[in-house]
């Protein structure tokens, strides 16, 4: 690789940084006003920059999370973000150089785990990320939807005051995370997520963006959703609306299908966007017709990277078969996370016992939150001779039900 200087991004190089970083995710210069608000999730997150001379040519990040595993634990999480590198550098290397030097970063920091959203599938693997969990976009056919055929939703639907949004939202966000595979969503995070309810809009037409929170009867703030609804004039024999569903959390499934009975209920909204939204979203069989969800992609969500295999075994809890299975794990970056690991209900053990299977770190972290079964990948030809007994079990030990979603982009 050329001679670049990498190093950690200063407060005065960020504008310079942020640039590059939009540059090559295709989006021009902005305000000094946009900037601003863009810039300060900046604060919360370690950037590294590769310079060719004065000129910022890449850059690579990780914010500060957390990720929910199977058990419920929460595991330190390397948010990785504004990777970018300017079409003149490409393929020269950079890349392969920052993230390589992020991920060491990470690791002695203490983080378990890195996760990111990838622009294009086949960037990461190569650095040991795995597909880990998908997403999927809906269009919902409102009057075919409802009477939903779950019991009628208890508690009551209240639309939240643009003032109480920051400070009601986000508890009923930490308090809604029964998924594997969610993300705390730190401070910094609320007013990007809930700009366009937050700010009055500049005109009297167009869209209304909304968030209505669920208060159990005990009168517990316990569920929201967060959609945007519109007139839509295309519709000239039979004027009617559309809406979007952006984030919709409760406290337990049927927390999830009240505020679907809401959103679905409003006069007027014929047809419904969603997204992202889980593969096993409850609200589809609770339809009246299941075919009104309509499934428009699938697409992959988060990939995540063991950085401490050892510690992210021990902390994720598995199945319970009388099944164990060893497991051989290779991991060209990281020699701590070589070695072979006993499987079994009782957790993760090292061991020095013949291995079951050999994986690499890429395919055993596309394993780990549970949503990718060890069977499947081997159909898909990514496990070279694995014994069918020993992926079975490692099925029955790695599954859960529901499946991983996230939900946060990043
Ligand atoms: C994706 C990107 C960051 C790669 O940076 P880069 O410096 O060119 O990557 P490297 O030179 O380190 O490439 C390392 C390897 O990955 C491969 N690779 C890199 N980007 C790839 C892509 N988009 N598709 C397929 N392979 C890719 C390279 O060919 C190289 O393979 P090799 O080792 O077999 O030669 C850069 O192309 C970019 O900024 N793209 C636009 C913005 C973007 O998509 N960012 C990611 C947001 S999640």
């Amino acid at each position: 690789m050329d001679n670049f200087d990498i190093h950690a991004v200063a407060e005065s190089e960020r504008r310079a940084v942020s640039d590059t970083v939009r540059a090559a995710l295709l989006t021009g210069p902005i305000t000094d006003d946009v900037y601003e608000s863009e810039i300060e999730s900046w604060e919360h997150g370690d950037f590294l920059a590769a310079w060719d001379g004065e000129r910022c040519v890449g850059n690579v990040g990780a914010f500060h999370f957390d990720t929910s595993v199977p058990g419920g634990a929460r595991l330190k999480t390397a948010g990785v973000t504004e990777v970018g590198i300017l079409p003149t550098h490409t393929r020269r290397g950079l890349l392969t150089s920052l993230i390589s030097r992020l991920l060491i970063d990470a690791r002695s920091a203490g983080n378990n785990l890195a996760s990111l959203r990838a622009s294009e599938t086949p960037i990461y693997g190569r650095f040991g990320f795995g597909l880990a969990g998908d997403t999927v976009s809906a269009v919902i056919d409102a009057r075919r939807a409802r009477p939903l055929r779950c019991d009628p939703p208890s508690g009551t639907m209240r639309v939240l005051e643009r003032h109480e949004l920051l400070s009601k939202v986000p508890p009923i966000y930490d308090s809604s995370r029964w998924r594997v595979g969610t993300v705390n969503r730190p401070d910094w995070i609320w007013p990007h997520k809930l700009r366009a309810a937050l700010e009055p809009a500049p005109s009297r037409f167009g869209k209304g963006t909304f968030v209505a929170a669920h208060t159990s009867d005990a009168g517990e703030d316990d569920g929201y959703v967060l959609y945007e609804v519109e007139w839509d004039e295309d519709f000239a024999d039979n004027p009617t609306g559309k809406g979007r569903v952006f984030d919709l959390w409760g406290a337990s499934p049927a927390v999830e299908l009240a505020l679907w009975d809401y959103a679905l209920g409003i006069d007027l909204v014929v047809v419904w966007r969603a997204e992202p939204r889980p593969v096993d979203d409850p609200i589809r069989l609770a339809m009246f017709d299941s075919r009104a969800y309509e499934t428009r992609q699938r697409l992959d969500e988060q990939w995540v990277r063991l950085l401490d295999v050892d510690a992210a075994l021990k902390r994720r809890t598995f199945g319970p078969t009388d099944k164990s299975a060893v497991v051989e794990v290779d991991d060209p970056m990281f020699t701590e996370n070589c070695g072979r690991w006993t499987i079994s209900r009782a957790g993760a053990q090292r061991t020095d016992a013949k291995p079951d299977l050999r994986v690499d770190i890429a395919t055993l972290s596309a394993t780990y939150l549970g949503g990718v079964p060890w069977s499947g990948l081997a159909a898909s030809g990514a496990l070279s001779d694995a014994p069918t007994e020993a992926l079975s079990d490692l099925d029955a030990l790695f599954a859960v039900q529901p499946a991983p979603f996230s939900g946060t982009m990043f």
